[in-house]
């Protein structure tokens, strides 16, 4: 049955292309405090790109202290369901600029069907897909068989800090039956994927000091305690022979796979030599973690621990001295039914525990969000399911991730329950957060007719 919507899909696919390009020229990188007026500026222009979809009552939210979210909606389908629509306008920080093959904020086509810039597929393009199949809609039938309110946040890269506050002043305004992420990934290439669990997260940052200046490393070096070496054995320390977290007590509340969801996962599509050329492991380097669990398992399933960070004393410039202090930023992910607030305080504990020498250890989190799973059945399953299969003329995966998006588990909670349909627009070659980031477009155009399938798909569910 090819709806008109679906053909508008394809015929101005240009144009959406477009609108990609222009949102992706704004560096919107939460995590830069001098970027505030560019975080405004990447508000406004998706608001702006709201009103052009057909959107109403389109308008940039703020809350004091926090970066500028963007809310639109279309609320004329009576009596049938509302979608909380989902996407993020904030992007990384672009990394090393000498490691891009484009500049990072002029999106730019390669000769791969890919558009590389940073932020493309992470997560601008997951704005786009939203406004091109409302826009689809409206512009071939005059209306949405579904009502939307799509929810543009600015500061999911950096933790989404004011998510309890978001929630609780706009609570009634976003209230919806079924909440639609474009913000994960694919399993493969050319394979719709839903993602029906998240990893949490909870960071650290670590300083260890030792001395108050620098020291001459031949008139002190030897009684004097270096405190780069005493971070190097707590970071040590964090990991055991095999490459699996060592710290005490962080499985304990690590919810095992349901013999259901582990044939599930066995039948996904693996293939090692895939993986590794993904990831970019060089031949020889072997893959690490606890013994007996598969990939998708200790990505999706198990708590890992990684050292983001790292600074004591850089090359250039260097000279024979005991450096005064060390820091690290260490990044946990949580799984179901891990207490994020109890992993922080048995990561305090280990990294304390860990120091030698009477060094002196600083530990604060960061900030810390909870693992998400649900259930993946149930009328608006089966609705995504179908819709995305359509879109793509292939059948769905269903799948977990390693990532996390704070905004999940609060707003689905806060709405009884409501199912959350996590539709993937990043593949494994996608780079999202390393350099050369890139967005698949033959994929894109198949998740917009997914995207277009879906208001119809859900169309016929219960409220
Ligand atoms: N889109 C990602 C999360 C993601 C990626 C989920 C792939 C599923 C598959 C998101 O933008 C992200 O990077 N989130 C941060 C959250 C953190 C700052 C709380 C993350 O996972 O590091
Ligand atoms: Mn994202
Ligand atoms: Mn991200």
């Amino acid at each position: 049955m090819p709806l008109r919507a679906i053909r508008y899909i394809e015929d101005h696919f240009g144009a959406f292309i477009e609108t990609l390009k222009s949102l992706s020229r704004i560096p919107s990188i939460s995590a830069d405090p001098l970027a505030k007026d560019e975080m405004k500026r990447s508000a406004e222009a998706v608001r702006a790109a709201m009103v052009e979809a057909g959107l109403e009552n389109c308008e940039v939210l703020e809350i004091p202290g926090a970066l500028p979210y963007a809310y639109g909606e279309w609320l004329h389908a009576k009596g049938k369901p509302t979608l909380l629509l989902y996407a993020h306008h904030d992007v990384q920080p672009p990394g090393r600029p000498e490691h891009w093959k484009t500049p990072p904020f002029e999106p730019t086509l390669a000769g791969d069907g890919r558009l590389y810039a940073r932020g493309i597929v992470d997560d601008k393009a997951g704005i786009v897909t939203h406004l091109a199949a409302v826009k689809a809609w409206l512009a071939t039938t005059g209306s949405l068989p579904v009502n939307v309110k799509l929810i543009v946040e600015g500061e999911e890269e950096i933790g989404s800090d004011h998510l309890e506050e978001f929630l609780g002043r706009h609570k009634e305004k976003l209230a919806a039956d079924v909440i639609v992420l474009t913000d994960t990934a694919n399993l493969a290439a050319g394979l719709p994927s839903l993602t029906y669990r998240l990893r949490g997260i909870c960071n650290l940052h670590i300083e260890v000091t030792a001395l108050d200046h620098p020291l001459h490393s031949g008139m002190w070096g030897g009684p004097i305690a270096d405190p780069v070496m005493a971070m190097a054995k707590i970071l040590a320390s964090l990991s055991d022979e095999r490459g699996a977290p060592a710290i005490c007590g962080l499985f304990d509340q690590v919810r095992p796979l349901s013999k259901r969801e582990r044939e599930a996962i066995a039948k996904l599509p693996f293939d090692q030599e895939t993986f590794r050329a993904d990831a970019g492991v060089q031949g020889g380097v072997k893959l690490v973690g606890e013994e007996g669990f598969g990939v998708y398992e200790k990505l999706w399933a198990r708590p890992s621990v990684t050292v983001i960070a790292l600074e004591a004393s850089p090359i250039k410039g260097s000279s024979n001295q005991i450096v005064p202090s060390a820091r690290a930023r260490i990044s946990v992910r949580l799984v179901p039914d891990m207490d994020p607030e109890r992993t922080a305080a048995l990561m305090v504990d280990h990294v304390k525990k860990a120091a030698p020498w009477g060094v002196r250890v600083h530990v604060e989190v960061e900030g810390s969000s909870p693992g998400w799973i649900c259930v993946p059945e149930g009328p608006a399953f089966e609705a995504a399911k179908r819709a995305l299969s359509r879109g793509f003329g292939r059948e769905v995966a269903l799948i977990g991730a390693g990532g996390s998006i704070p905004f999940v588990g609060p707003f689905a909670e806060a709405f009884g329950g409501a199912p959350a349909l996590l539709l993937g627009l990043e593949d494994p070659i996608c780079n999202a957060h390393s350099e050369n980031e890139s967005l698949n477009l033959d994929d894109w155009k198949k998740s917009m007719k997914g995207a277009v399938y879906l208001y119809e798909e859900l169309a016929s569910t219960a409220r």
